[in-house]
């Protein structure tokens, strides 16, 4: 590690020692969030010599962006993560702005992280691929840039994911064209070092009439074997009907055949989460063979600098990580099994009537397994602490989330459609809450901050029932 390294490492401690969770109310427990500063997207997750490694985006010294470390942090359960001294700072020429988004793999039992770095000079911006190797998933050694800026393109071209595909290493890199329209460019390689120009996805190559953007940011590719499975973050799409309502979007696309160089083309861009905060996800395969995905539970819109806790100095978490099943026909997504040992035995279980609020349910880390009752009222309406709400129209099959927007204290919705509603399951860690439909066939991702808890009421709907449990904080 070089003195600038060290130094910055050292400086990024100094920082740390400040902060004082005790008057902290939002502040999550078993999800990764920002130790201080600003964190936003994740970037890679790996089992690498018997810990689960996950490195993130992250400011340390400021609640706003800025030149990116690649933070740190260990688990061995996926829920509680101990911080380590930042992967990298950016101190070298071709990153000294921000070692920006990318991805980390395993191979020969030596730890991979590819990133961007990212350049601001007078003459604009410069964008390098660049790699970083570790053999004790401790100590990083950068090995420069490995990936240029190819003709044909502006220097919005980063976000390096690498997959394994067909014994081959690929790299996609999320891009924006010369013409000003969003693309996955990808690349390559037998031996993680030398990469070579692959193929290019633009929205020439997906279905449908809708108009994706002018930067595709964080792309993913998911082999289901029949089905290749493209994600990406477009930047510039607008809304249409209740879909694309945030500032930038996530979703994904799918191509009908595994041809080997993804050949296919693709079919429609489908978003893969209706709630607020949800950005830049990105998957990646477990030993045991699960299908991970974390998003950054955020966004960079005008709502950001209002959080509260930047009066604590930090802002931003990642969601939960997620299973992640593909059925066919979508993506399903479900809290980790893991969860399910952090409950405590506070538990209520029962059916929850018309008017009534939920025994325990105060409490700021809470998981509920909701099933609405068959019979009755056109409308059902969960309120979370008057903050939040979740609700079903049966005759419309609309879905609701509703919050405070944290700059004009206006009420505001993100909606979706549904054949029918048979189960909620709630997350709840303090200040964030992420809600899994049917199944996790469609999901809802928000932060909130409520100044009391005054508890879960059923507020419309004759009936449900509920089983609740506190987990342990
Ligand atoms: C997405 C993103 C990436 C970039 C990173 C910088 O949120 O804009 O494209 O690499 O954040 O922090």
């Amino acid at each position: 590690m070089t003195d600038r390294e060290q130094s910055m490492r050292q400086a990024v401690q100094e920082e740390l020692a400040k902060r004082d969770d005790d008057k902290d109310p939002h502040r999550l427990t078993f999800h990764l969030d920002a130790p201080s500063g600003l964190i936003n997207d994740p970037n890679g997750l790996v089992f690498f010599k018997g810990n689960y490694h996950l490195f993130f985006q992250w400011n340390p010294f400021e609640t706003s962006h800025g030149a990116k470390f690649w933070g740190h942090a260990i688990s061995t359960n996926l829920l509680k993560w101990k911080l380590q001294p930042p992967a990298l700072a950016p101190v070298e020429w071709y990153e000294k702005n921000g070692c920006y988004s990318g991805s980390a793999v395993v191979w020969n039992e030596r730890l991979y992280l590819f990133y961007t770095g990212n350049v601001k000079s007078s003459n604009g911006r410069e964008t390098y691929q660049c790699l970083a190797i570790s053999d004790d998933g401790v100590s990083f050694h950068k090995q420069g840039p490995v990936v240029y800026l190819p003709k044909g393109y502006t220097a919005h071209f980063r976000d390096p994911k690498v997959v394994r595909q067909d014994d081959a290493w690929i790299m996609l890199i999320g891009a924006q064209t010369e013409s000003g329209s969003g693309a996955v460019v990808s690349y390559k390689s037998d031996n993680l070092y030398d990469w070579s120009l692959n193929r290019v996805i633009d929205e020439t190559t997906i279905d449908g009439v809708v108009e994706m953007g002018y930067m595709w940011e964080c792309p993913d590719l998911i082999d289901y074997g029949e089905q290749n499975i493209l994600m990406m973050s477009p930047q510039g799409m607008e809304p249409i009907g209740l879909s694309f309502h945030n500032l930038f979007q996530s979703g994904y696309v799918v191509s009908s055949n595994n041809q080997v160089d993804l050949e296919q083309p693709f079919g429609p861009f489908r978003e893969l989460d209706h709630g607020f905060d949800f950005y830049a996800p990105q998957s990646y395969k477990l030993p045991d063979g699960r299908r991970i995905l974390i998003a950054w539970m955020g966004m960079s819109d005008e709502t950001e600098a209002y959080h509260p806790t930047i009066h604590n100095g930090w802002v931003h978490a990642l969601t939960i990580p997620r299973e992640l099943r593909w059925n066919g026909h979508n993506l399903l997504q479900s809290p980790v099994r893991e969860l399910s040992e952090m409950r405590s035995s506070r538990k209520w279980e029962g059916n929850l009537l018309n008017g009534m609020t939920i025994p325990y349910s105060q409490s700021g880390t809470l998981e509920l397994m909701i099933e609405p009752a068959d019979e009755g009222n056109d409308c059902f309406t969960l309120n979370f602490h008057d903050e939040v709400f979740l609700s079903y129209n049966k005759q419309t099959k609309r879905f609701t989330l509703k919050r405070r927007h944290l700059k004009t204290g206006m009420d505001e919705v993100r909606q979706c459609q549904l054949d029918e509603l048979t189960k909620l399951h709630v997350i709840i860690d303090q200040s964030s809450i992420e809600v899994f439909i049917n199944d996790g066939s469609t999901t809802f991702t928000t932060r909130f901050f409520p100044d009391e808890r005054t508890g879960i009421l059923l507020q419309d709907g004759v009936s449900c029932h509920v089983n609740m449990w506190v987990l342990h904080s």
